[in-house]
């Protein structure tokens, strides 16, 4: 049995080194030590995007892209997705365990209690343009949100983030179905905490006159489904959005707005939106070969196929194409699934994409669930959003965090002399 350490040596000066390895890693500080003379700053690990870079240490989400694996807290995600709902996922993504009885039964009445926001908020969110996009209108008035509780300033007080934690997961969805009603124009509806976490949102989303809304139990389902999947995904943009404003010690609200302007992006919980688009845009089944040429060509992305870790397929995307149908037995099918079957086949067959290893994502069938339930496109990375809340915040109890500040490799000018306006040439020199 080898040793748990890493033998370097610096071939610019000889000296050799020994670096622990712990938990299938070194840390990168490690390489400060390697140095030409005194005067040298030491060596830096240069990683742009985080590719192979952990940031923390976590034992909330494990994550196997070879494998296709995904777990909450050691539960795959397949189970989770069949046996709980996504009020029971959010407790154990925050807490670390599965609740008892009586622990999910005081849970579900702590978030309930919490689903209502201040009138102001309401008064704000009227004042966006009539089509202001969800996503924008969601990310301003979650980080809003803190000047009303500015005692969630007090990160280390235990008794106050917890209380944090769960305005939070509780009106995320309020403020997404706020900012849709805006956008239709139509009166707010207030949550009816009778009904499920789920049921609530479409009770908010979709309801008119009725006395009392009452959703189909189906949509209900994979709504509650969608969320649990999309609860949770390590460190991901958005997730390293939130730990990298939260290591300011800022508090919950603003670092959430962080993490949701980030998940807006059409790289990643835009893509649902980017899907839905996309395949609005190929229209028939037989423009697909063109479309996928002109993908090939370099001329766009297919959008919700690839992933940053998941090199075999994503564990969700198969559970959500399932849930699709279910789906479709209550809405009618959805023509654009025959465009999206048809594409992922092609795709799947390829030469260009089997060689990069791209698969369908989360995304890929989810925005077609999403459209046929009546959302539209520009509330996809909202429904994203709701759900993720759970895994942003039950991120926030890290005591190895500081402040996240990476080093740059500084490739610009030497010092130079500033030269009045009046010397410069055209190029500034
Ligand atoms: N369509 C076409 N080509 C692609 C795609 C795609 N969707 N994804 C990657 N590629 C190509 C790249 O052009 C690159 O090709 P090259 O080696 O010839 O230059 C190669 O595959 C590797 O891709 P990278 O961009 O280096 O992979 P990375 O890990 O950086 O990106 C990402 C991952 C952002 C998800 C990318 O696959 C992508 O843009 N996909 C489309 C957007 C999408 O669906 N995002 C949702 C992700 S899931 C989520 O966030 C919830």
């Amino acid at each position: 049995m080898g040793k748990d350490t890493l033998s370097v040596t610096d071939n610019r000066t000889g000296q050799q080194f020994e670096i622990p390895i712990e938990d299938g890693s070194v840390r990168a500080m490690e390489f400060r030590q390697m140095k030409v003379d005194d005067d040298d700053f030491g060596l830096l690990t240069y990683d742009p995007a985080f590719t192979n870079t952990a940031s923390c240490r976590s034992a909330v989400t494990y994550l196997d892209g070879e494998k296709g694996i995904l777990r909450y807290r050691g539960y795959p995600i397949e189970q989770l997705a069949e046996k709980s709902n996504y009020l029971e996922v959010a407790y154990l993504l925050t807490h670390g365990e599965l609740p008892t009885r009586a622990e999910y039964v005081k849970w579900e009445h702590d978030i309930t209690i919490h689903t209502f926001i201040h009138e102001n908020a309401k008064k704000f969110m009227e004042g966006f343009q009539y089509d202001a996009h969800p996503m924008g209108m969601l990310v301003s008035t979650v980080g809003a949100l803190s000047t009303f509780y500015p005692e969630a300033k007090e990160i280390y007080d235990e008794e106050v983030r917890q209380l944090e934690i769960k305005r939070l997961i509780a009106k995320m969805p309020t403020l997404a179905a706020f900012a849709y009603r805006h956008s239709l124009g139509q009166p707010y509806v207030y949550p009816d905490n009778d009904l499920s976490f789920s049921g609530n949102l479409l009770n908010m989303l979709y309801k008119m006159s009725e006395a009392k809304y009452n959703p189909d139990p189906v949509l209900e389902r994979a709504l509650d489904v969608l969320f649990i999947l999309h609860a949770d995904h390590e460190q991901n943009c958005s997730a390293n959005a939130m730990r990298a404003v939260g290591s300011s010690q800022v508090d919950p609200y603003s670092a959430i707005a962080a993490a949701c302007a980030a998940l807006y992006g059409p790289l990643h919980g835009g893509a649902n939106e980017a899907v839905l688009r996309m395949l609005n845009e190929i229209g028939d089944v037989k423009e697909i070969p063109g479309f996928i040429k002109r993908v090939k060509d370099g001329e766009g992305l297919l959008f919700g196929f690839g992933h940053r870790v998941y090199k075999n397929f994503d564990p969700r995307a198969l559970i959500i194409k399932k849930l699709a149908y279910q789906v479709f037995e209550v809405t009618g099918r959805n023509p654009l699934l025959d465009i999206a079957l048809e594409l992922e086949r092609i795709a799947l067959e390829d030469e260009y994409f089997i060689e990069r290893k791209l698969y369908p994502n989360v995304d890929f069938y989810s925005g077609i669930i999403y459209q046929s339930m009546g959302f539209p496109v520009t509330m996809f990375p909202v429904l994203f959003a709701i759900p993720r809340t759970a895994g942003w915040v039950a991120m926030l109890d890290d005591a190895a965090q500081k402040i996240a500040r990476p080093r740059q490799v500084y490739i610009g000018a030497e010092q130079r002399d500033f030269l009045s306006l009046a010397k410069r040439n055209s190029t500034g020199g």
